[in-house]
């Protein structure tokens, strides 16, 4: 017989600092909804939001911490006091349901392109082209060779995120996420072909990883402990962007020292291709690598259905689990999976433009069953 200690995906759970109604996070994801020249949230924004409210913690899409950091078309910021204004009335809407919501604070790095400033390059750890795609205002460009940062523009940029942490503050966000994964600035130093720095920056893992625990540090400055957390993707791979042979021990190094911070959480992206022959070959089961390493609160993302999901937190393989996806097409998600309702499939046209089409018209499970009776 279950007993009522084993929590499950619907258990509320402490999170850090705040306490959350369920165990389902909503994943960042970019939409490109803020097609307006200021990069501001819009009312379709505090809509899209809104109706996703239910999940126990929704994290923003990852939005840009200065101008410098921009890198995709139509990605909002959190550097203008409009931008403020625009989260605020997205996370009051939040709020008024009930719901949490944190901000993901982001820098694009090397897969930013010179169409975003005047033809002026982007900013990396060194100048080498990740060779990946850029989605511009002119439609998809490859990316080209960037420019290495000089030791003033780290810190300038450590900066800015400070600042884009104590935006999210004003802007009433009950915490921070560091987007840590995938191919944008911070995954960049972590990752010994794209940064082959020869200063404090780079060389080895205590050197990659320091650009992550001084912006860590800076935000932790603005909000305290337990509101600040990390996502990392140790074995992601794209295009020209891939796990070296040192990327087990850079991710090491870094997740042993955020046990020395007082995070919400560390978010781990788990691999779901086959690892073997791979330099991340040790890294296959993600979150029971990184369960093992890490003493806070995990978050566990990737490919979860309802299941996988509910036997991972019953498990305490992971104490919340993320769904992206999942919560395009379905912004009843929660009640969804805890009813057992069959979920809707979204449109991937859709994901990245195409306005209230596809971010904020897909029905309730309720409304599909009424339609289709
Ligand atoms: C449309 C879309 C946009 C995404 N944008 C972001 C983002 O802004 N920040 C981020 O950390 N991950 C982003 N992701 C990755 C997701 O957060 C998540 O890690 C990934 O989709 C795996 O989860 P899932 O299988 O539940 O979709 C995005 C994913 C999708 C589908």
């Amino acid at each position: 017989m279950p007993s009522p200690a084993i929590p499950s995906l619907f258990t509320p759970v402490r999170f850090g600092a705040i306490e959350l109604r369920n165990r389902i996070v909503m994943a960042s994801m970019t939409r490109g909804r803020s097609s307006n020249a200021g990069l501001v949230p819009t009312p379709l924004h505090v809509e899209y939001y809104r109706q996703r409210a239910s999940a126990g913690l929704l994290m923003s899409e990852a939005v840009w911490v200065s101008q410098r950091a921009i890198g995709f078309v139509n990605v909002p910021g959190l550097f203008t006091s409009e931008q403020l204004a625009g989260w605020r009335a997205v996370t009051d809407a939040v709020h008024a349901e009930g719901g949490r919501i944190f901000a993901q604070l982001a820098h694009s790095g090397a897969v930013s392109h010179p169409d975003f400033f005047d033809g002026d390059l982007p900013l990396a750890p060194s100048a080498i082209n990740p060779g990946l795609r850029s989605f511009t205002p002119g439609g998809f460009k490859d990316t080209v060779t960037p420019r290495a940062m000089s030791t003033e523009e780290i810190h300038a940029t450590v900066d800015d995120y400070r600042i884009a942490a104590r935006n999210a503050k004003l802007a009433g966000f009950d915490g921070v996420e560091l987007h840590c994964a995938t191919t944008y600035l911070l995954p960049e130093f972590l990752n010994s072909a794209l940064n082959r720095r020869t200063d404090a920056y780079g060389g080895n893992a205590a050197n990659r990883a320091r650009i992550v625990f001084q912006v860590l540090e800076a935000m932790i400055a603005e909000w305290g402990p337990g509101r600040v957390g990390i996502k990392l993707a140790p074995t992601f791979a794209m295009g020209g962007f891939g796990p070296t042979h040192e990327t087990p021990s850079t991710y090491d190094y870094l997740v042993d020292g955020l046990n020395g911070l007082s995070l919400s959480h560390l978010q781990i992206v788990r691999a779901r291709e086959n690892l073997h022959g791979t330099p991340v070959a040790a890294l296959q089961d993600t979150v029971a690598y990184y369960r093992a390493r890490f003493r806070g609160t995990l978050v566990a993302n990737g490919g979860f259905d309802r299941n996988v999901a509910d036997a991972a937190v019953r498990s305490e393989a992971a104490d919340l689990v993320s769904f992206a996806t999942p919560f395009i097409g379905n912004p009843d998600l929660v009640e969804r999976l805890r009813h057992e309702l069959p979920l809707s499939p979204s449109d991937s046209k859709t994901y990245y433009q195409g306005g209230a089409r596809g971010y904020i018209d897909y029905p309730l499970a309720e409304r599909d069953r009424s339609a289709g009776t």
